[in-house]
């Protein structure tokens, strides 16, 4: 790990060396089954010590059995520029020796084969709730928030139920084959866009706009239930196709937020003030709707398109992002486009709060794909439990590098820090069992006069993370040591 890549005020003076972490006067022990930034991160963390994880074959066929949604856990660098270690597979372990590690950044697949036989000790901390997928599978996030908002419409009237009207229409298949007919009849020629519920990366996605694609691709696909040599038909969505996405320089994007889950009971949750927009790499047209270059802006798409430049990438920096849609349309409207994207946020969590197996042992880090239409209304496209870490340059590295040693931050194993912080590196807390409202100035005043609170949230703000890190690290020692 370079010098720069450390995070200042980190364990490094000597006061903070002789702090005595929850876990004891000893090394933190980790486990990691990714071998890109995370590892990296792990690694060059002071004080913490590596143990053996699973073996590369193993991940290899974990990740060609993927079970959820919205993975990209990478075992091996794209690109070459994303990891700087030449990590060297290690023998297989016991899987349920489970007293060997203090943190695991496991892959799913792990966890749901051992989580329930596991048991975990105080002081562990893993990554991943037990059923993550109630959120991160993309049929059952749909099902989960039409199901609170029908609940909230019931408690609190109508109204209160526009709040959820942030993904586009969407049915499973083929379990709602029928009502979906219904719904396509009822708007003929609109574009309609198939996902399959549990894979990720663009795989297995088209676009279509007539009810005789849908039908060749049921023939083919998942046909004959009575044919008992097949397995179970494969289950999609089939969501409403955003038609009119909000274009920079003729093309579209989405955008990729981080978002960190501590506890589900009570909900606490942060946001990562950086992030990216992901680039399509041809100009949008609906002229051409088989063409994935045109329409899905995942990079592991983008970055097979046969004019793509990997020294330009196709991201942008939300902070980029910001300025340029304040530059454009002003302040307000670009406030209320994240607001619109907090409301998103907390909303999808709320609606599996009570499902999630909240677990003090567990946390995640969530990547959600928002996507901006041009009236400059944020949809949620999907979240992903898993949101890729493996970089694809050097500015990437660096975000994903902050992001994760944040994150560490955050979760704090090393007791560090007060408990009290609304701001850890670039992590601000957006819910803590009800909203956080911003230190500075609570009440806003709006144009038409009357006063808002703001929220804690500065996605797309300036990511002074070094600085603010040092500043409280020493102000929890001056607290602790008093
Ligand atoms: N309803 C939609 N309208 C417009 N574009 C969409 C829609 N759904 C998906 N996309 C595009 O397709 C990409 C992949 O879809 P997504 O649901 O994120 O699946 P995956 O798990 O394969 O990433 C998105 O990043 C977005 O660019
Ligand atoms: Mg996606």
């Amino acid at each position: 790990m370079s010098k720069n890549t450390r995070v200042p005020g980190y364990m490094q003076s000597k006061a903070a060396r002789n702090t005595r972490g929850i876990i004891g006067d000893r090394e933190i022990r980790f486990k990691c089954s990714l071998q890109n930034t995370i590892l990296d991160v792990l690694r060059g963390r002071p004080g913490w010590q590596e143990v053996p994880g699973p073996n590369i074959q193993q991940q290899n066929s974990q990740q060609n059995n993927k079970p959820a949604a919205g993975s990209q856990t990478s075992t091996q660098p794209q690109d070459g520029k994303g990891t700087k270690t030449g990590y060297q597979p290690v023998p297989p372990i016991q899987r349920n020796s489970d007293g060997d590690w203090d943190f695991y950044w496991c892959d799913r697949e792990w966890l749901h084969q051992n989580y329930d036989t596991m048991f975990l000790h105080e002081h562990q901390k893993i990554l991943h709730f037990r059923n993550h997928y109630e959120l991160t599978r993309k049929n059952l996030m749909v099902k989960n928030l039409k199901r609170l908002k029908k609940q909230t419409e019931r408690e609190q009237g109508k109204s209160e139920g526009l709040s959820f009207d942030f993904h586009p229409t969407t049915y499973e298949l083929p379990s709602e084959y029928h009502i979906f007919v219904e719904e396509f009849k009822r708007n003929p020629g609109i574009t309609w866009i198939m996902k399959p519920a549990a894979k990720s990366q663009g795989k297995g996605i088209f676009l279509f706009r007539r009810l005789k694609d849908i039908t060749d691709w049921k023939k083919g696909e998942y046909q004959p239930l009575t044919d008992t040599t097949r397995e179970v038909p494969e289950t999609y969505v089939v969501q409403r196709y955003i038609e009119n996405p909000y274009l920079i320089g003729g093309r579209k994007f989405d955008i990729r937020i981080y978002v960190l889950v501590v506890s589900y009971n009570p909900l606490k949750v942060w946001l990562y003030r950086d992030g990216f927009a992901r680039f399509s790499n041809t100009r949008f047209s609906l002229d051409s709707i088989e063409d994935a270059y045109v329409h899905l802006t995942n990079v592991s798409v983008q970055k097979n398109a046969p004019d793509y430049d990997p020294e330009k990438g196709c991201k942008w920096s939300t902070m980029r992002l910001r300025q340029y849609l304040t530059a454009k349309h002003g302040s307000e409207a670009v406030k209320k486009v994240f607001k619109g994207i907090d409301n998103i946020i907390t909303k999808g969590l709320q609606s599996v709060q009570k499902i999630i197996i909240n677990d003090k042992h567990c946390f995640e880090m969530y990547g959600y794909d928002i996507l901006l239409d041009s009236d400059l209304k944020p949809w949620l496209i999907e979240i992903n439990a898993s949101p890729s870490l493996t970089a694809s340059g050097k500015e990437d590295y660096e975000l994903k590098f902050g992001l994760l040693n944040d994150l560490l931050n955050v979760l704090d194993l090393e007791n560090r820090l007060t408990g009290k912080e609304k701001r850890i590196g670039g992590w601000d807390l957006l819910w803590d069992d009800g909203p956080v409202l911003a230190d500075d100035g609570n009440m806003e005043c709006t144009t038409n006069g009357t006063s808002v609170t703001t929220a804690n949230s500065f996605l797309g703000c300036h990511n002074d993370r070094k600085r603010q890190l040092r500043e409280i690290y020493t102000s929890a020692q001056a607290i602790k040591k008093t």
